[in-house]
């Protein structure tokens, strides 16, 4: 197996705000790795990074091997990204917003195959006939998901896909992270505060702190390492230390 992502370095500075003061982290093909650490940490910009949609002021990332500035463009097209705070048009039926990104996407034939795919992973049935407006965040988490996964791309990046869903949509946006993943040929790069979440979803998990990996490993490594039965006493151990 390769490496999916390399990140060497990354610094990002808004204006006076130091975002990220020298991150690195790989990750494999095939796994899911995730990215854990207090509000403000520097997750999200991590995530957009390595997802061409900002660039960093130091350091590189590369996504299979392609470079994420030089080869913004090869990247996006290996890439899904579910976004952090993200609605969808809400004039349109969650139907038509999976067939207007499907379009994008997919070529002609395989259009039909694609929204088919974003049907199965939303789960949403017979309301996808209805209006995004009308949609709860947990829908339109949902639909988000599965416009992110429906075009079958090599890297995932989904930035807290539960955050703030109640159980019943946080279990289904679980689940299909895990059956997608299970599939193969699908690598998943996500960042979360749900420490259940991370346990039953990463093989590998990095702890951010004030825009710095602190820890990396798997979860039952990182337990051992910190005599910790669970990894909240993890995080909460490692960032006061950190
Ligand atoms: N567009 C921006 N302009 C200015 N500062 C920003 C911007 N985006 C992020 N920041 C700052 O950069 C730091 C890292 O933010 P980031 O959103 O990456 O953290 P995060 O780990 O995703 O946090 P959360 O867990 O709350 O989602 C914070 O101090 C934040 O205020
Ligand atoms: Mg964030």
């Amino acid at each position: 197996m390769g490496i999916a992502v390399e990140a060497s370095g990354l610094v990002k500075n808004y204006g006076g705000v130091q975002a990220l003061r020298g991150c690195s982290f790989k990750v494999e093909e095939g796994e899911v790795f995730g990215l854990i650490g207090p509000n403000g940490a520097g997750k999200t910009t991590t995530l957009r990074i390595v997802g061409t949609l900002i660039k960093p002021t130091m350091g590189w990332v590369k996504v299979f091997g392609v470079d994420t500035v030089e080869g913004a463009s090869e990247v996006r097209r290996m890439i899904g990204y579910l976004p952090e705070d993200a609605g969808a048009y809400p004039n349109l039926s969650g139907m038509e917003y999976l067939r207007f990104m499907a379009g994008f996407y997919a070529r002609r034939s395989d259009i039909e195959a694609v929204v088919n795919e974003g049907i199965q992973i939303s789960g949403l049935g017979e309301r996808l006939g209805e209006r995004i407006k009308g949609y709860s965040k947990g829908m339109t988490r949902r639909l988000l998901l599965a416009r992110a996964l429906m075009v079958r791309p090599r890297l995932a990046i989904l930035d807290d896909p539960t955050a703030g869903l109640d159980i019943v949509h946080a279990h289904h946006i679980r689940v299909k992270i895990k059956e997608y993943v299970k599939r193969g040929g699908l690598t998943v790069l996500l960042s979360s505060h749900n420490m259940l979440e991370v346990e039953y979803l990463c093989d590998r998990v990095a702890l951010i702190d004030r825009g710095i990996i602190i820890e990396e490993g798997g979860p039952e490594e990182l337990k051992d390492r910190y005599g910790a039965e669970n990894l909240e006493q993890v995080f909460l151990e490692a960032t006061r230390i950190g």
